[in-house]
This record gives C-alpha cells, structure tokens and sequence, in this order.
C-alpha cells in the first residue's frame, strides 16, 4: 500500500506539469496540512510553478484542478490563499485503507519497503575496552539501536558493527598490571584479580604508570610483546578483553539491544591492514611526510593559523592512529561487507573526524564514488545543573548504575499506580518502565540538541515519556479482555466488517492518523530521527485517548462496534510495532 501522501505527490505533480505545459516534470510539493481546517493534506508546489511560468498561481490551481483526477482518494480539492491547493480524504477511502492494513497478514502497517534496498553498515555503540561504559556510549548504543531497526524494517540488509576500542598503547599498562596479579595472587579469576572492577584497574595501572619506573618498562615490554605478536602478552590481553566484553554484553541485555558478539569486531581486528594503508596512500600520492608523521591534507580544511589541517595516519614514533584503523575499518565494510551506505553512530565531538575520513576515503577510492557516508552526530546528555552528566565526585556515570536506579525508581511509580500487584510481576513492570524510560527520553529528544537527564521528568505518567506510552497500550489492551469477559470475540467482530464507520470527529481523527504510520517510519528513516517515529507515537496515544473518552467501545451501536473495536486493534498493533519492535521498548501487559 502506498503511503496517501505519495500517491497525491504523484497525480498533482503530473497535473501540474500538464497545467504549466512545461517540460520538466513540477513537483507538487505535498505536505500534511497544519490545520485540520485546511484539509489533511496541501499541495506547496503551484506558486512556485506559476511563478516559473508567467501564470498566475490561484489560475494555475483552477487547471490543475480541472486536469487532476484523485476523486477516488479526496473530496472536491480547494483553493487556498495564493494558490495552494487543500486535499480531504474521503471516508470511504480511508475505510478501505484501515481494512488493507488490518488484513494484511505481513503485518507491515502499510509500510512499504524501500525500491533500492541496499547493504547498509551501521557502526554504534563502540565501547572502549577495560573502561566500563558510561552513559556516553549510551545515546549511541540506543540510537544506532534504533537506526537498524528502522532500516531493516524499511528492508535494507543491515549489518550491525561494534567498533570496540580494544587496541591502543593503555593496554600495555593493562597487561603489566594483570601479569603482577596473576603472579602476586592466588586466585586467578576476575574478582581476585580486580579486573571485574576495571575502572579502578585502570586507574591503578595509570597511577603504577606514572610512579613506578620498574612497572612503565614493564608496561612498554608488553606494548611491544602485543605488536609483535607475543603468546603470553596476548593472553593478558584476551583475559581483559574477555571481562570488558562481559561487562558491556550485559548492558546491551538490559537494554534490549541487539548487538551480538559477532558483530564485535573492534580495533584490534584491523590491526594486521595499517601498515598496508599508509603504503596504499603515499602510493596514490595523497600521504605524504610532515614533521616525520605521514598525514594527508585534504582540500579545504584549515587549522587554526590558517595552515593546512592534517588528517595524520602514521605518528613520527610509526604508531599508527584512530583514523588509521578508521580508514581500514572502511575498506573491509566496503570490500568485504559489501556496504553500499556506512552510518556512524558517535557524538558531535568527532565530527571533524569523520568529515575528513570521509573526504580521505573517497579521493583514496577506499569507498566509491556512490557508497553513502553518513555521521549520525547526537548532543551530550546534560545534568539537572546543565553540565555534561557526571557523579557529584566529577566522575563517569556508570550505565548499569544508572540503568539500576532507573528500575529502582520506577518501581516507586509503578507501586503509585498500583499497589495491589504482586511483587514478580511488579518487578517485571517496573524493569520495562524504568529501562524503558532511559530509552524513550533519549529518542524522543530531537537527537542533535543536548538535553538533560532527568528521572523525575522521564518517568512521569503524563506527557511524551515511556510510562504513558506503555499506560496508553495497556489500556487499549484491556479493552479486549474486558470484551471478553462480556462474551464477545473480538476477532470475530473484526473479521465481519465490511466498512469502517466514521462518523464521530475523534473516530476520523484516529482513523486518518492510523494511516499515516509509514509516513512517520518513512521521516524518521530519512535522518535518522527517532523522535519523529516518538512524536507520532505519542500523538497516537493521545488521539486514542481523546476516542475512547468520547466513544464508548463496549456500549456501542451494532454498526459501531465493529469498527471501533477495530479501531482499538489498529491502535493496539501500531503502539506496539513502534514501541516493541523499532525501539525495543517492553510493554507490559498491565501497570
Ligand atoms: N570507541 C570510540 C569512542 O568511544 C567510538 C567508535 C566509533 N566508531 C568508529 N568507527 N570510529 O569514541
């Protein structure tokens, strides 16, 4: 089913292009109206149009009225102001819409997947190994989370990569440490090691760094050892890499993301192609040496004094950088991912960064000319007194502290709410709403701006937060158990109705916003917003309410019932794709 919204991007185009006689096709330029008195939808496009033309617009409107043929979908369209044209869906037309989304055994909502499907690589989350994650890697884990989703959904091949950051001259200290360890204790598993912990186990490496000549030669022995490929320091190494990976795993699954570890492949893995990389840019005569690093200047970015910025790949001391494993991270995704688009998941901070890795890339002929680059940037997450979010001793907030204090105190607004419910299934709710909160708030913020972090605010029960979401769905669900419990089989009644009934304004309300779902989905895919697929869920919520205040469901018609039943079913499954699927957000039964 083609979204309304194209199908009338189509027809008003051809009959605009035939009304100015012109030779390249117009573009009508639909847009849902802001007004509801304007009709559902308006076309932007005749003024421009006319302009172009010599015509006068409110004219030009009349012919393409006159030419446009779309009484299958709208009532008589109108005239408006300067000459845009006012679209109303007919009744009869979103009836028949309803019923396709509601028979559609695919379940897609009327989403359709894309023309071009292509291979994307979307690159998020990227912990840095032997530190624990913090709610930095939050907003890109649940970004790029969401990203996936909706690309596969819209059916794209995704393929997820967790870029780690497990390579890298600390690991030297790291190793250093963890050998003393293992010689001066008897245990050896994590916990007696201390590597279980491995915020202060790297901060303890640091300290024994700067104050123990004895441990930073070791620690320099064991950078070494790693590079050139020794059994022993690798070992150490693998141990800490092993208990860094459990650590973040476990937050993925409390988050309900669907990174697996084979879809790790972090900086390490490319650490074999670098040396290959510098050579394979100073053959095409784009590296080239200053001040004994190899760097490339790419065209167009300056330094603060103005000189050329470099993109440096090879440090003097031949250590090779991020953007080194960037560029080779690249080259696999491409060559061997076989990615047609490649999206970064990071925050704001690095988009200088990926600006000229991009730049780099594409003039080494890594990515071709046609492969997408995308820097999918977000904000920082902000504390209630608007500095970047830490604890009150100035540290990292730890995200399975934060994630524990959120389903501890969503347990307190679920108790509010409820109190009579017993305790397992009180737990199970409030895990849902408290996880849920975190990642409901983060999506719903317009991703580039900073925000702050806020318990209070995302777990309120009113407002755009996920504990009214998943109030709204479990309400809608308790229709049909009440249904039930009246005799009736809801099943049944939908299956029996031949045309929706509309005739109340808060039924045609719903009913047009049920059908504009793959809008949304379609809007939030196109720069990688979630919070339009949020906004719209939340409008859903609230257009449900106003309906069920106003409608009475169980009480109504013989004519009615169906139809609003069904309407409770369509709210039902929407709210629940949106939530459960796209955004991997629970939803419990009751609250
Ligand atoms: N580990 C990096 C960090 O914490 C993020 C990795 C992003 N991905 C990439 N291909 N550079 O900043």
């Amino acid at each position: 089913m083609k979204p309304t919204i194209n199908i009338l991007e189509n027809r008003v185009s051809a009959a605009l292009s035939r009304a100015a006689e012109s030779e390249q096709p117009l573009e009508a330029l639909l847009k849902p109206s802001t007004n509801p008195k304007f009709g559902d939808y308006q076309a932007n496009g005749v003024m421009a149009a006319a302009k172009r033309a010599g015509q006068n617009p409110r004219e030009l409107a009349a012919k393409v009225i006159e030419i446009l043929d779309v009484s299958d979908i709208c009532d008589e369209p109108e005239i408006a102001g300067p000459g845009f044209i006012n679209f109303r869906l007919k009744k009869s037309y979103i009836s028949s819409c309803l019923s396709q989304i509601l028979n559609d055994r695919n379940g897609r909502l009327a989403v359709e997947p894309v023309e071009n499907p292509q291979t994307v690589v979307v690159d998020y989350s990227g912990p840095n190994i032997a530190k624990e994650m913090h709610v930095g890697h939050l907003r890109s884990t649940i970004l790029g989370d969401c990203i996936c989703q909706i690309l596969e959904f819209l059916g794209h091949k995704v393929l997820r990569q967790n870029h780690i950051g497990d390579w890298g001259t600390q690991f030297g200290m790291l190793c250093a440490l963890l050998k003393r360890r293992e010689k001066d204790s008897s245990g050896s598993n994590a916990e007696a090691l201390g590597l279980s912990d491995l915020e202060s186990f790297y901060k303890e490496a640091k300290k024994k760094f700067d104050s123990d000549p004895d441990f930073a030669a070791e620690a320099r022995a064991a950078i070494a050892g790693l590079h050139s490929g020794d059994r022993e320091w690798l070992g150490y190494w693998q141990e800490i890499v092993d208990e860094s990976k459990k650590h973040y795993m476990q937050i993925y699954d409390m988050l309900s993301i669907g990174l697996k570890d084979s879809d790790a492949r972090g900086e390490s893995a490319y650490k074999d192609d670098l040396a290959a990389v510098v050579k394979e840019l100073r053959d095409k005569g784009l590296a080239v040496e200053s001040d004994g690093a190899v760097c490339v200047f790419p065209d167009g970015y300056k330094t603060k004094d103005s000189t050329p910025m470099p993109f440096i790949i090879q440090k003097s001391d031949g250590a090779f950088l991020y953007a080194t494993t960037d560029l080779a991270a690249m080259k696999y995704r491409v060559s061997k991912l076989g990615a047609e688009r490649i999206v970064y998941v990071t925050d704001a901070r690095q988009k200088l960064h990926f600006e000229m890795l991009f730049d780099v890339a594409k003039s080494a002929g890594i990515a071709g000319e046609e492969t997408e680059l995308s820097h999918v940037t977000f904000g920082t997450m902000l504390g209630n007194d608007g500095k970047p979010f830490k604890t009150r001793s100035g540290d990292n907030v730890k995200l399975k502290d934060l994630l524990e204090e959120a389903v501890e105190r969503a347990a307190k607004v679920v108790d509010e709410k409820n109190a009579g419910l017993e305790p397992q299934l009180k737990a199970r709710i409030a895990a849902a709403v408290g996880i849920g909160a975190v990642k409901y708030s983060d999506y719903s913020n317009n991703r580039t701006t900073d925000y702050i972090f806020s318990f209070d605010k995302m777990l309120a029960m009113e407002g755009n937060t996920a504990p009214y979401m998943q109030y709204a769905c479990a309400r809608v669900k308790s229709i049909e158990r009440k249904a039930a419990q009246k005799g009736f089989d809801t099943d049944k009644i939908i299956a029996s109705i031949d045309k929706f009934h509309l005739e109340d304004d808060f039924e045609l309300d719903l009913a047009k916003h049920l059908l504009t779902y793959s809008e949304a989905v379609s809007a939030a895919s196109q720069d990688y917003r979630p919070n339009l697929l949020t906004g719209y869920l939340y409008e859903l919520a609230q257009k449900f309410s106003g309906f069920y205040t106003n409608c009475p469901v169980l009480t109504a018609s013989q004519e009615s019932l169906a139809s609003r039943l069904a309407l409770c079913k369509l709210t039902e499954v929407t709210l629940e794709h949106g939530l459960k699927k796209i955004l991997r957000i629970d939803v419990p039964e009751k609250m």
